[in-house]
């Protein structure tokens, strides 16, 4: 396999990208690549180390050397599993801050095309089907109301939520889409030939279930014939 074969997941936080991603690439037998760990594990190393988060220089220079893998579900930079530390809110605003640097997103893009060389991903973030992999084979767009992502965020055990900070939750879930929705380099927007799936009245499951069925994807994806209309829509009721 030389050409990679991707599915990209994008859409913003809270809308259960982590968990259609990996039950798609277990269905498949491809890699899943979480590609907000990589903002957030750089995010964290820049914490770690006291970097200033407008220093763009100093955290692209670490965006390069910093040793990381993010693959299934584990997140290791430069030897140490930080799997559970990057979720934090602290390390959410960090990720976020990081993930605005052209030169970061630069360094990541290239790391992330690397990670896709020769085999089979389900890669998720933000603009994965608009920059990444502008020729994936399948994109996929979920969204969700504010409310229900919010709702999904704060009952997250790996976020260490809780339901009573749900209202702290969403102000945070907010501010942190305007920057992602907003910002000069790669915002997050609708691929145009993406399926976009409104997931706030399905649970999880069900998309995934959904998306398989659509897509065809019990083939490899190679083999499809990935016509899309543009931007469908697709509702579970
Ligand atoms: O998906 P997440 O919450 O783990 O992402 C962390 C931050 O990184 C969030 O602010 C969005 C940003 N991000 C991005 O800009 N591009 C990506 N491909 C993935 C995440």
């Amino acid at each position: 396999m030389d050409r990679p074969v991707v599915i990209a997941i994008d859409g913003p936080s809270g809308v259960g990208k982590g968990t259609v991603s990996r039950a798609l690439a277990r269905a498949l037998g491809y890699t899943h690549v979480d590609t907000g760990a990589m903002y957030r594990a750089v995010g964290w190393a820049a914490h770690q180390r006291g970097l200033s988060l407008i220093d763009e220089d100093a955290v692209s220079a670490l965006a390069a050397t910093l040793q990381l893998t993010v693959e299934d579900g584990l997140v290791v930079a430069d030897g140490t599993d930080i799997t559970r530390a990057v979720r934090t809110p602290d390390i959410d605003r960090a990720a976020t801050a990081v993930a605005r640097m052209p030169k970061v997103r630069e360094i990541l893009v290239d790391r992330q095309r690397a990670l896709a060389r020769g085999r089979g991903v389900v890669m998720e973030g933000r603009d994965i089907g608009t920059v990444v992999f502008p020729d994936a084979d399948v994109k996929i767009y979920l969204d969700a109301s504010p409310e229900e992502r919010a709702r999904r965020r704060a009952a997250d055990p790996a976020h260490g939520g809780g339901p009573q900070e749900l209202a702290a939750v969403a102000t945070a879930l907010a501010a942190r889409d305007k920057i992602d929705s907003t910002r000069s380099v790669s915002p997050l927007m609708v691929a145009p030939d993406a399926i976009v799936v409104d997931t706030t009245d399905i649970p999880v499951d069900a998309v995934v279930a959904r998306v398989m069925e659509k897509q065809e994807l019990t083939k490899p994806p190679a083999a499809l014939a990935v016509s899309q209309p543009p931007a469908t829509v697709l509702r579970a009721k």
